[in-house]
């Protein structure tokens, strides 16, 4: 309940100018976000790299209504792949094809993201195509199929939540496309999406045995110490070697974790978000989990 208002409120213009313009909220976002731009990025890349975990930069942005946007975010884009390589920093991008346009004109998303996926492969760092609500599933699994055409760096995400996401994943291994697992982070209708938390769980249980099967580079994405113990389990049963893997997890959730599998020596990449339109993400973060909510209200009222 909680959960979907929240998700809710992460759609309302009026609810974001008063989150973004609070000192507060923006105080408790720097938890999730590396900071405006991509000089904090890069600071916080450097740090990421010094402990031993790879960086996923995302540029903070969704739903593009133009053209001009939709090429606004693609140089944006190519500014931070530009910046991986002049400073050799450890890291790849990830995308979100609404940033590019797709609610504009699917062709022009894929435009945009050739462009981004062409830089990408020019200087040998994956693009992720992020996946983002359900309207996008289809697209998105399209798009990604014609990007693989001419680029072999395009990785995207699937989400344990939708029922489709096992027949998604056969095209997805079939074309040879590195997927990253998720549970998913929106709001959806109980017609296409698991509602109830254990059920996202054992889907997430049952893909991952898929990919790890079946998938040229799966990425873990998970938090769940219980889905990081069974990918250990998994990866050993199937004698992947650690470099065709990796493990995912979010700047600010679960740094011990995060230290715990690079101190095992499995590959970890952490996703940075970074940039000024930052409230749909911190939004879900919340969501995610209540005492971030809480985090965030006793803040507000201590000040
Ligand atoms: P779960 O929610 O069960 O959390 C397990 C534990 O992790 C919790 O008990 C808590 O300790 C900790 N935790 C999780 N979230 C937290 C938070 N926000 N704050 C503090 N602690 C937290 N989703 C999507 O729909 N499309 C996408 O493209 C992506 N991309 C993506 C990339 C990467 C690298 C990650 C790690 C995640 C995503 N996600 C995503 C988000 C994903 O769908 C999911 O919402 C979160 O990862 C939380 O789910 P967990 O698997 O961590 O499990």
């Amino acid at each position: 309940m909680l959960k979907a208002t929240l998700l809710k409120a992460a759609g309302s213009p009026t609810l974001q100018r008063q989150v973004t313009s609070n000192p507060v909220a923006r105080r408790v976002a720097a938890r999730f976000i590396a900071g405006n731009n991509l000089d904090d990025a890069d600071r916080v890349i450097r740090e990421l790299n010094a402990r031993g975990a790879s960086v996923a930069l995302d540029y903070l942005g969704e739903n593009t209504e133009s053209e001009a946007q939709a090429r606004e975010s693609t140089a944006a884009y190519l500014a931070a792949l530009d910046r991986i390589q002049d400073h050799q920093l450890d890291a790849n991008i990830s995308v979100k094809l609404t940033a590019l346009g797709l609610d504009v004109r699917p062709e022009l998303a894929l435009e945009e993201a050739s462009k981004v996926a062409a830089r990408g492969k020019e200087i040998g760092a994956m693009v992720g195509v992020d996946m983002e609500a359900y309207q996008y599933v289809e697209k998105t699994i399209e798009t990604v199929g014609r990007l693989k055409q001419s680029y072999d760096n395009v990785g995207v995400c699937v989400q344990s939540y939708l029922f489709r996401t096992r027949d998604d994943l056969d095209r997805l291994n079939a074309w040879g496309v590195p997927v990253r697992l998720v549970k998913g982070a929106y709001r959806e209708s109980p017609e296409v999406a698991y509602a109830e938390k254990a059920l996202v769980d054992r889907a997430f249980a049952d893909l991952l045995e898929d990919v790890i099967a079946h998938n040229p580079y799966p990425m873990v994405a998970t938090h769940d110490p219980a889905l990081v113990r069974l990918t250990k389990r998994l990866v050993a049963e199937h004698r992947r070697d650690r470099g065709t893997f990796e493990f995912q997890m979010l700047y600010g959730v679960r740094r011990d974790l995060q230290q715990q599998v690079v101190a095992e020596g499995y590959r970890l990449r952490v996703y940075v978000p970074y940039g000024t339109q930052w409230y749909p993400y911190f939004m879900r973060r919340l969501a995610e989990r209540p005492a971030n909510l809480y985090f965030f209200l006793s803040n507000l009222v201590r000040r």
